[in-house]
């Protein structure tokens, strides 16, 4: 399938496996791209020598594109912002924020750049500061997230720029992909379906979580810190939710609770102390497979409803 993006990127299919911090490592990103996505290494806030190494591990895995997620907000994201380009990553999909001042840099390296914008106003502030791309991510996705849902984000961003739209957010098959072309998307973001992955290497727990979910099992927490966050419901979520709305737990006690929570969710399985971030998609999905599997049958469906 061509597309503007897969024509900017070099890659086969136009899908990006989404940057997720602590699980997005260098396995999972070299099967997407191996299977003609765009893998992405997810730089969270890892240790630079961690982030080092997977980006080598990658390059090793796979001699195809793939990209790096640098979260904006994390206190290291200057010296993640400069590795990409002694590394000579191809491309950088950046969260939380605004990439701006990292953004000549990146340029003049050759680095495509892809942020991922929650409004229009910011979707047309990252196109005038020079991005390539940008990704219009729904309330719908798993982990942080805006409040705008997909349907109605992505054809106002489409509208809005001229650089290509890369949708986020719900989608996880054939009709989510066919959708989102119609809606004038030029390419998709896909997190939840990767948790899913057989290559994807979160905790047994994560993945039994996300297979079993049902429409109705994904919550969102901590709006009133500002940082609103999907995960899975669980007893854990459930409780930080309604310590939220009926007072008894501060913004500050809040975070405490939720500090380290998404480790303990995908190293250990944690369901007392995990935060298990997750999109509101996860109840269609209902099995783990090779990550080539997903994306080869997500674009065979897409084909058939498009008319191809
Ligand atoms: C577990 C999890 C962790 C995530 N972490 C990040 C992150 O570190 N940086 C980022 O830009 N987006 C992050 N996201 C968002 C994804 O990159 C992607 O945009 C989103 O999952 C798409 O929506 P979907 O989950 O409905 O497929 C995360 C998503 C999930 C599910």
């Amino acid at each position: 399938m061509k597309t503007q993006i897969t024509q900017l990127l070099g890659i086969e299919y136009p899908i990006f496996q989404g940057g997720m911090a602590w699980i997005a490592e260098s396995t999972l990103a070299a099967a997407v791209s191996n299977a003609g996505g765009l893998g992405i290494i997810a730089g969270g806030s890892a240790p630079i020598d961690y982030l080092r190494e997977q980006i080598r591990r990658c390059k090793s895995l796979t001699d195809k594109p793939f990209g790096v997620n640098i979260m904006l907000m994390s206190p290291n994201a200057e010296e993640l912002a400069q590795l990409v380009i002694d590394e000579k990553v191809p491309v950088v999909t950046t969260g939380a924020g605004n990439p701006g001042k990292f953004m000549a840099a990146w340029k003049e390296a050759g680095v495509k750049v892809v942020p991922v914008v929650p409004s229009v106003a910011l979707a047309v502030r990252m196109e005038r500061a020079g991005a390539d791309a940008v990704i219009a991510e729904g309330t719908e996705s798993g982990g942080h997230i805006g409040e705008n849902t997909t349907m109605c984000l992505v054809p106002q961003v489409a509208d809005a720029l001229d650089i290509p739209v890369i949708a986020a957010g719900g989608i996880a098959d054939g009709r989510g992909v066919a959708a989102s072309f119609m809606l004038g998307a030029q390419g998709v973001q896909v997190g939840t379906r990767f948790l899913a992955a057989e290559e994807c290497q979160i905790h047994p727990t994560y993945k039994e979580l996300v297979v079993k979910a049902k429409d109705t099992d994904s919550i969102v927490t901590g709006r009133y810190t500002g940082h609103p966050c999907r995960n899975v419901r669980t007893k854990f979520t459930k409780k930080l939710a309604s310590g939220e709305k009926d007072g008894s737990l501060t913004p500050d006690e809040f975070e405490q609770l939720t500090l380290g929570s998404l480790r303990k969710a995908v190293q250990d399985g944690n369901l007392e102390e995990g935060s298990f971030l997750c999109g509101a998609i996860a109840g269609m999905i209902k099995e783990v497979k090779p990550a080539k599997e997903i994306i080869e049958e997500m674009f065979a469906q897409a084909d058939k409803l498009l008319g191809k």
